[in-house]
């Protein structure tokens, strides 16, 4: 089945999203300090924008005749802020790779709206680790 590889890399951006957005909402929770304020807001922001990405990449799984597998990364996080956000930025730099080329797995199979949506995705993570880095300062 020609789809295998494709249904494979959405399951694997699946994880990555669920893992994010669960050590996102961990994060936010977690963080205390009025320093710090504006980074927990934004950590329970983009909760929402995690779980969008991984709502859509489901529900395509299943379109597609694959199973979506939950395996998220339970790795505790940081306790300290500033590696929080350098780690995330690190890894929202990742899951931009990761979408391009799930966008060139996309145009092979013949899915234009599949290519459309991972290249939006990866400009929504590119924004999320740049408003980091600018947290970060
Ligand atoms: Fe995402
Ligand atoms: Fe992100």
């Amino acid at each position: 089945m020609k789809n295998n590889d494709l249904i494979d890399g959405l399951n694997h951006a699946l994880n990555r999203e669920v893992s994010t957005f669960l050590r996102y909402i961990l994060q936010a929770a977690t963080i205390k300090g009025a320093e710090w304020e504006s980074v927990r807001s934004m950590y329970r922001e983009q909760v929402t924008d995690e779980t969008g990405h991984a709502q859509y990449l489901a529900d395509k799984i299943v379109m597609l005749g694959g199973v979506p597998k939950l395996e998220p990364d339970l790795t505790p996080p940081p306790a300290d802020v500033r590696e929080m956000l350098e780690r995330d930025i690190a890894e929202e730099k990742a899951d931009v790779e990761g979408y391009m080329k799930l966008a060139d797995l996309a145009e092979q199979a013949g899915l234009p709206d599949l290519k459309m949506k991972m290249e939006e995705q990866a400009a929504d993570e590119a924004a999320h680790a740049e408003t980091m880095t600018r947290m970060l300062g």
